[in-house]
C-alpha cells in the first residue's frame, strides 16, 4: 500500500520504516516522505533512500490547519497515498483530515498509553515512578494519542536512569515496533473495525 510518512524532525523511526521497506515483501511501500518543515533532517534521510519528499510549512497558515490540512491533502492525492505513517510530526491534525483517513493512519508515540499522552513523556514517567515505560503504535483518532492500540513495547525504568537514557531504551523499541505494527496495518491484518483494532495475524 502507497504510505506517506509525515514527519517535522529527525525521523529516526522514518530511518526504521525505510530499513524495513528495503524488503521488496515489506507490505507498505513508502512513496511520500512529508514535512511540515523544511529544515527536518528526516527530509534528507528519505532523499539519501531515493524517496519523494515534500514540504507543506505550516508556519504561514498560522492557526488555519483546514487550509494547511488542504495542503497536505493535495501532496497526498498527487502521490496516490492510501496510508498515513505520523512519526514525530508535531502538529495537530482536525477532526475532518483524521475522520478522512480513520483506519488507515497511525501514529507512534513514545508512552504505554493510556499513560502519559501528549509531550515531555519520558520525563513525567521518572517523575511518577512508574517501573515499566515504553511505546504505543496506534491508528489516530481525533482524540490527541487516544486511538486504538495496535501493538506497544515495554521498557524497564532504571535506578539511575535519567530523562536521555530513558528516552534511547525507548527509542530503540519504536524503531523495532512501527515497521512491524504498519506491516500489520499495511497488509490488513491490523485493522480498525467499530473503533476497536482486530488482529488476525498469528501471534
Ligand atoms: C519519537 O519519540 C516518536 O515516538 C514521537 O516523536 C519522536 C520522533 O522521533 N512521536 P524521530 O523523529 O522519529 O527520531
Amino acid at each position: 500500500r502507497r504510505t506517506a510518512v509525515l514527519i517535522s524532525g529527525r525521523g529516526s523511526n522514518l530511518g526504521a520504516l525505510i530499513a524495513a521497506a528495503r524488503d521488496p515483501a515489506y507490505p507498505a511501500e513508502l512513496a511520500l516522505v512529508l514535512s511540515n518543515r523544511a529544515d527536518a533532517a528526516g527530509l534528507d534521510r528519505a532523499r539519501e533512500a531515493g524517496i519523494p519528499t515534500a514540504t507543506v510549512e505550516s508556519r504561514p497558515f498560522g492557526r488555519d490547519r483546514a487550509a494547511f490540512e488542504a495542503a497536505l491533502g493535495g501532496k497526498l492525492a498527487e502521490a496516490r497515498i492510501e496510508m498515513i505513517a505520523l512519526a514525530g510530526f508535531m502538529r495537530v491534525l482536525t477532526e475532518g483530515f483524521v475522520t478522512h483517513w480513520s483506519g488507515r493512519m497511525l501514529n507512534i508515540h513514545p508512552s504505554l498509553l493510556p499513560a502519559f499522552p501528549g509531550l515531555d513523556t519520558h520525563a513525567r514517567a521518572l517523575a511518577a515512578g512508574v517501573r515499566l515505560h515504553g511505546c504505543t503504535v496506534h491508528f489516530v483518532t481525533p482524540g490527541v494519542d487516544e486511538g486504538p492500540i495496535i501493538a506497544q513495547s515495554a521498557v524497564p525504568v532504571l535506578p539511575d536512569d535519567d530523562e536521555a537514557a530513558l528516552a534511547a531504551r525507548v527509542l530503540a523499541q519504536e524503531h523495532r515496533l512501527y515497521p512491524a505494527a504498519l506491516a500489520w496495518a499495511a497488509a490488513g491484518l491490523a485493522r480498525l473495525e467499530g473503533g476497536r483494532v482486530v488482529l488476525s495475524m498469528a501471534m
